[in-house]
C-alpha cells in the first residue's frame, strides 16, 4: 500500500533518531556477524548529506510465506532522491524499515534481486530465481532482505539483462502505459515529448517505434547534440530537436506541419515543466492530450486558455505508482511480460559497486560522493548500486 507523506509524517520514525543521530558519520553495528549492508537515512534532507550505510547481521531463515533475497543491482531514479528529500508524496514503506528500532529508512523503489532462501509454503519460487519486488518504496538499496513471496514477481532469467531487469518496474512501464491509457494511438500517428533522452523518454521512443508511431523528441542543447540525435534515432526516434528550436515559434510549427503532412500531433508527454511546455503545446492537434509525469526543471507549467477552449486540449497527469496501487498481481505480471517481450535496449548505465571491504564510514563517503555526482546532473546515464556484502 502506498502511504502518503501526510500520514507518515506522524510516525515517530521521521524524527531524528537519538540512537543514530543524523550528524553521526557512521552507525555501523558492532555485531559479530556483519553480513549485509544497506544505504539508509534517519530523517528527510539532502541525500548527499543524509545518507549513510548500515551493516547488519546475516538474515535468519525466512518465515513461512516469505523468501530471502539478495539484491544484484538497484538504480538511483530521480524520484528516489525526492523521497529522501521529503519532496515526494510517498515515503519508504514503514513495513520495510530496517534496524531493531525501526529507525532506519532504506531508499530505493526498484531493483533486481535473486532468491537465496525459500520459506515454508512458497511454491512459486526457488533459490536462484531472479525477481523484482512489486511493492512500492520497498527499500531496494540493500544487499539482502526478507520479503513476502506474494510481493514478488519472478522474471525469466536469461531473457533480460541484469541492468534491464533492475530498471524494469518504473521507467519502461511508465512509457508503456502512457502510450496506451490516454489516446488510442494508431500506426502512423504523431506524438511529441520533452526530456526525450531520459530513461522514460528513451523507452517512449522505442515502444512508439515498435508500434509505428512517430515521435518528435526535444532535449537540452549540448556540445555533442549530433551524437545524441544519432543515438535517439537509432532507438527509433523520428525527429530530434532542442528547446532552442522552440524560440523561432512559427518556424517550429511550420517544420512540424511539414513532417506530419498536416496530421494532428495527438499526445504530448512532459517530464520537464517550465515555459517550453507551453511552446511545444502549440503544435498539438484537436483533442490532443498533454500528459505530465515528471518535473525535472522544478518549474510549473502554464496552460493558456485558447488550446483548452478552441482545441479541446485535455491535460492529465500519470503516476506509475498509482497504476500499481490500482492494479492487481495478474496485471502487474502481464505488464512485466509485455515489457520483457518488447526487448528494449538496456539504459545507458554505470554500476557503482560498494565494495564489501569498505567499512561503513568509507562506504558512506562513496554513497554521498555518488549522489553528489547525480545531483550535479553531469553523469548522463543511470547509476545502479551493487552493494556487496561486507567482510566479517
Ligand atoms: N510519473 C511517473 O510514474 C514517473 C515514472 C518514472 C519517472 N518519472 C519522472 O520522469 C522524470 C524522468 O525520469 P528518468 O528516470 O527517466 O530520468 P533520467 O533518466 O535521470 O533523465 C533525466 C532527464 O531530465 C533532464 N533534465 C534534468 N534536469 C533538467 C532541467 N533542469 N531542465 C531540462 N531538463 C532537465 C535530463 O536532461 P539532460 O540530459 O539534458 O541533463 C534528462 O533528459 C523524472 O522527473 C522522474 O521522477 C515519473
Amino acid at each position: 500500500m502506498i502511504r502518503s507523506w501526510r500520514n507518515l509524517s506522524t510516525l515517530a520514525a521521521f524524527r531524528p533518531c537519538a540512537q543514530y543521530p543524523a550528524r553521526s558519520a557512521s552507525f555501523s553495528t558492532s555485531s559479530a556477524a556483519r553480513a549485509n549492508r544497506a544505504i539508509v537515512y534517519t530523517q528527510v534532507g539532502h541525500p548527499a548529506i543524509n545518507l549513510r550505510t548500515y551493516t547488519f547481521p546475516t538474515l535468519p531463515l525466512p518465515s513461512p510465506g516469505s523468501v530471502n533475497i539478495r539484491y544484484r543491482l538497484s538504480p538511483i531514479n530521480p524520484s528516489d532522491l525526492n523521497v529522501i528529500e521529503g519532496a515526494y508524496p510517498v515515503q519508504p514503506d514503514p513495513d520495510m524499515l530496517l534496524s531493531p528500532d525501526g529507525d532506519l529508512f532504506v531508499p530505493g523503489n526498484e531493483g533486481l534481486a535473486e532468491v537465496t532462501a525459500v520459506g515454508d509454503g512458497v511454491q512459486s519460487l526457488s533459490v536462484g530465481d531472479w525477481i523484482v519486488v512489486a511493492k512500492q518504496q520497498s527499500g531496494t538499496w540493500v544487499s539482502a532482505r526478507t520479503v513476502r513471496a506474494e510481493d514478488v514477481v519472478k522474471l525469466p532469467k536469461g531473457d533480460v539483462s541484469e541492468a534491464s531487469a533492475a530498471t524494469i518496474t518504473v521507467n519502461p512501464p511508465t512509457a508503456y502505459n502512457m502510450l496506451r491509457e490516454f489516446v488510442d494511438l494508431k500506426e502512423g500517428d504523431w506524438i511529441i515529448q520533452n526530456g526525450a533522452n531520459s530513461a522514460v523518454g528513451q523507452a517512449v521512443i522505442q515502444i512508439a517505434a515498435r508500434r509505428g508511431i512517430n515521435t518528435i523528441n526535444l532535449v537540452r542543447n549540448r556540445d555533442d547534440f549530433e551524437e545524441l540525435e544519432k543515438r535517439l534515432k537509432a532507438l527509433g526516434a523520428t525527429h530530434v530537436l532542442t528547446y532552442d528550436d522552440l524560440v523561432a515559434r512559427r518556424q517550429f510549427s511550420k517544420q512540424v506541419k511539414e513532417w506530419t503532412e498536416g496530421a494532428p500531433v495527438r499526445l504530448m508527454l512532459n517530464c520537464i515543466g517550465g515555459e517550453n511546455v507551453t511552446k511545444m503545446m502549440k503544435v498539438l492537434g484537436l483533442d490532443a492530450h498533454l500528459v505530465t509525469y515528471g518535473a525535472m526543471a522544478r518549474e510549473p507549467i502554464s496552460i493558456p486558455a485558447s488550446p483548452l477552449i478552441f482545441k479541446g486540449l485535455v491535460v492529465r497527469g500519470f503516476w506509475q505508482s498509482r497504476w500499481y496501487e490500482t492494479h492487481g498481481r495478474k496485471d502487474r505480471e502481464e505488464l512485466m511480460r509485455a515489457i520483457i517481450n518488447l526487448r528494449l535496449k538496456e539504459p545507458d548505465h554505470e554500476i557503482v559497486t560498494i565494495p564489501g571491504g569498505l567499512d561503513d564510514e568509507e562506504a558512506g563517503q562513496l554513497v554521498r560522493a555518488t549522489i553528489r555526482r547525480v545531483s550535479e546532473g553531469t553523469v548522463g546515464k543511470k547509476i545502479l548500486w551493487r552493494i556487496e556484502e561486507p567482510a566479517d
